[in-house]
């Protein structure tokens, strides 16, 4: 395929030598004359293993040109990658200058031949920008129709620098972000021999993806220094300790817990979090993330309330007590804190939670209870039906399979917000709101 690739950076330099190491002709545009003249002289731009020998073969053999001439580069191509920087202006958001421009230059080329052509973005985007900035700009200034003449689709880059080459051919995987067949099978193409699944999903899933992951392993990296900072202060082995989390990879290093649902609670873990910032603390590290995570936790039983308090209806069936379902454990559970809000701010709650019995409570979950919210007994019912009948707005904070059945068999009315997880409801039900996602995937 004949390529032009915008952005001779990192990512434009290895996806050139490694495209045109394959089945491909490439014709690299940058606006710095200096970046072209080091190209069209075999030399490389950037340092990086293996690149300088992978571009100087694709040059010698003419797979690879380079040119200031961003029409050209069009006028003389099928398919056309973006990979310019996004830097970050001052208040954190992406500066998106370098795509707009470029886009611009590439729909007004189009103007200048007729045969179709696909635009891959792959530089890093926020959800949303190639559909509300760059595809605008792409079809006004071309005056071509989407899908028919021109082809778009967001395929986000995983290279790392300093393993870039590597990473090109093996990479976790690569996404397609586009809705359209056609699109899908040319860029698809351009990855014949690379490992790993293509897998096809909406431009903005493959926008967001990206973003998460460099925003997750931003994270890992805090909290392996933030945790480990802590424990070598206070003289256990960070090491030690480090590599046996890392050999549980049932709940540590695993999709658990990664899904979106409501607070965590329970008797361990908010005070478990607590307790390693304290230990921080008296040792004189700062741990700002570990800091952050109880308070973020509360943020999202916050969220909770306000989705609640947005419907404007006070008679509610509220289901699942405990702090997660299948235990009786009312201990710092998001579900009771939850409730005790409603119940003060006038909310007419019944709640329904099978396993929640006050006569067997003992000892801390007791206490818990009572401290929080002492009169649970009133507004417990364990009678579904009359609780469901009772509220004009069903909360669910956790419900197990047969009682989501039950739910769905009652053909209900009544809007439902699950702060739960997402869940077969959210294809029965005509109004249903998860409380951060919209239906089952
Ligand atoms: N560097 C990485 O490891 C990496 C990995 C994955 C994704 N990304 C993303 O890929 C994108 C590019 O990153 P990079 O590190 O390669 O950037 P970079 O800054 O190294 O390169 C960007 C290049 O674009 C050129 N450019 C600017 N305006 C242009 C225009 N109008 N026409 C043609 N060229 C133009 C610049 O001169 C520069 O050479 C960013 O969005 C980045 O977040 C980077």
């Amino acid at each position: 395929m004949k390529i032009s690739i915008f952005g001779m950076g990192y990512v434009g330099c290895v996806s050139a030598a490694c495209l045109a190491s394959g089945d491909h002709s490439v014709v690299g545009v940058d606006v710095s004359d200096q970046k072209v003249d080091m190209l069209r002289a075999g030399r490389s731009p950037v340092e990086e293993e293996a690149l300088p020998e992978m571009l100087r073969q694709a040059v010698d053999k003419g797979v690879l040109t380079a040119t200031l001439d961003a029409r050209r580069a069009v006028l003389d191509t099928e398919l056309s990658l973006i990979t310019v920087g996004t830097p970050s202006r001052s208040d954190g958001s992406l500066e998106l200058g370098y795509l707009e421009c470029v886009s611009q230059g590439i729909a007004s080329a189009l103007r200048e031949k007729s045969d179709p052509h696909t635009v891959v973005i792959r530089s890093t985007v926020l959800p949303g920008t190639t559909e509300r900035v760059l595809l605008p700009l792409l079809l006004e200034g071309s005056g071509r129709t989407l899908n028919r003449d021109l082809f778009v689709c967001y395929n986000p880059e995983f290279l790392r620098e300093g393993t870039s080459i590597k990473d090109f051919f093996n990479p976790p995987f690569t996404i397609l972000g586009t809705q359209d067949d056609n699109t899908f099978q040319k860029v698809a193409l351009l990855y014949h021999g690379v490992q790993g699944e293509i897998l096809r999903c909406s431009i903005q899933a493959a926008e967001s993806m990206k973003t998460l992951c460099n925003v997750f392993h931003a994270l890992k990296i805090v909290f392996a220094n933030e945790a480990a900072s802590v424990l070598h202060g206070c003289g256990a082995n960070a090491l030690e300790a480090i590599e046996l989390f890392l050999k549980d990879q049932k709940l540590n290093i695993s999709s658990a817990y990664l899904r979106p649902g409501f607070a965590f609670g329970g008797s361990c873990l908010p005070k478990d979090v607590n307790a390693l910032v304290a230990l921080g603390k008296a040792h004189g590290i700062a741990t700002p993330l570990l800091a952050s995570i109880n308070p973020g936790n509360d943020a999202h039983l916050d969220r909770a309330f306000a989705l609640i308090q947005r419907r404007g209806i006070k008679k509610i069936a509220f289901l699942g007590i405990s702090f997660k379902q299948g235990t009786d454990d009312l201990r710092e559970s998001p579900a009771l804190r939850l409730a005790t809000r409603l119940i003060q701010n006038d909310y007419d709650l019944r709640i329904f939670d099978p396993i929640v019995c006050m006569h067997n409570l003992l000892g801390a979950n007791l206490s818990y209870v009572e401290r929080i919210m002492p009169d649970l007994e009133l507004y417990l019912d364990y009678d579904l039906d009359r609780v469901l009948d009772h509220g004009a707005l069903w909360v669910i904070a956790h419900a197990s399979a047969p009682i989501r059945q039950h739910m769905i068999s009652r053909a209900v009315k009544a809007p439902v917000i699950d702060l739960a997880g997402a869940s077969p409801l959210s294809e029965a039900l005509s109004d249903y709101q998860g409380l951060c996602w919209m239906a089952v995937p």
